[in-house]
């Protein structure tokens, strides 16, 4: 049976054993629950491939307790890298840097490049600390599915395969963190969340950055080609009420309060599954802001149905 503690000082106390003990936890984090585990024990990295369903080359997010803790998994640091860091951490900024030797290929699926967050979320970074030694967790869904943003989405999702899950709460962001690739020679976004285009553009110039696009071929994305962010029903979405079925149901309205939409998105979709709706509309908002990475997720979630 998966237990299901509180984050008190006795739960986070178990949590930093299990991980310890090579085993998985569910983490809360600001943005998104995560599947947890010592980035420094293979053994346990590999697990967290296998609970997943997620292909091995498909690398993962290490987390660390300080920013500067940094030093320890990046070989480099550039200055879009520092000002990026330095003014988004703790939060939901990753950064993708270049590996020093002794980060596991394991969890960066070979790559000599690292994905690096320090999370917002206190229980998380307490975990982190407490360890000694990085986190490495994606998401706590499946691969392809809808992330988890509460504790119980996180039991619901991978059952006895996760060891512990440690109750912070809900997500008050509810979407992924924004992924910056800094290794090249210009940053580039490659995923967009709530550390916003706007905002990275605004701190990084005049250095120029490279916008998420998914008409960008060869860009090594997350998620990118395939379905992703997917309930079980079919989502269709619009750029307004105006094309939204009459009398059809449920309709996901994201369109006027995008900060709240963000923090119940994924709750409602996966409440329309429960719901067994075969079809679900959503109105997008518009692709400025916390909106990009909605309308991102949203338009992966409605790919190919
Ligand atoms: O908000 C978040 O980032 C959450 C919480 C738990 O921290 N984590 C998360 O992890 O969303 P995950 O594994 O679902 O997404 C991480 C993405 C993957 O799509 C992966 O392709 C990309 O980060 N990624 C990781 N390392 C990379 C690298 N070296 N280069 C390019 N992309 C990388
Ligand atoms: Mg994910």
């Amino acid at each position: 049976m998966t237990r299901l503690v509180d984050a008190d000082d006795a739960g986070i106390d178990a949590a930093v054993r299990a991980l310890a003990a090579g085993l998985l936890i569910g983490l809360p984090t600001e943005t998104v629950y995560g599947l947890a585990a010592d980035a420094t024990n293979d053994d346990a990295l590999r697990r967290v491939f296998a609970v997943k369903g997620r292909p091995v080359d498909h690398p993962l997010i290490v987390h660390l307790a300080d920013r500067d803790d940094l030093s320890v998994v990046a070989e480099h640091q550039s200055t879009a890298c520092r000002i990026l860091v330095d003014h988004a951490w703790p939060g939901p900024l990753t950064v993708i840097v270049h590996a020093r030797a002794s980060v596991s290929r394991v969890a960066t699926g070979g790559l000599n490049t690292v994905a690096v967050r320090v999370p917002g979320h206190p229980v998380a970074r307490e975990i982190i600390r407490r360890l000694g030694r990085p986190v490495a967790a994606p998401s706590a869904n499946r691969f392809g599915h809808v992330s988890p943003t509460t504790a119980q989405h996180v039991v619901t999702d991978l059952g006895v395969e996760v060891d512990l899950v440690v109750d912070g709460g809900a997500c008050t962001i509810g979407v992924e963190s924004t992924i910056v690739d800094c290794t090249g020679e210009s940053p580039r976004i490659l995923r967009p969340g709530a550390i916003t285009r706007e905002d990275v553009t605004r701190l990084l110039e005049p250095i120029q950055v490279a916008l998420h696009s998914s008409s960008n071929p060869g860009v090594r994305a997350p998620g990118m080609s395939e379905r992703h962010y997917a309930p079980l029903a079919r989502v269709v979405v619009h750029e307004s009420w105006g094309t939204v079925p009459r009398d059809e149901e449920p309709v996901i309205d994201c369109s006027s309060d995008v900060v709240t939409a963000a923090k119940s998105l994924y709750s409602r979709l996966r409440e329309v599954d429960e719901r067994g709706h075969p079809i679900v509309h959503v109105v997008l908002p518009p692709p400025v802001g916390l909106g990009v990475a909605l309308r991102d997720r949203l338009q992966k979630a409605a790919v190919g149905r």
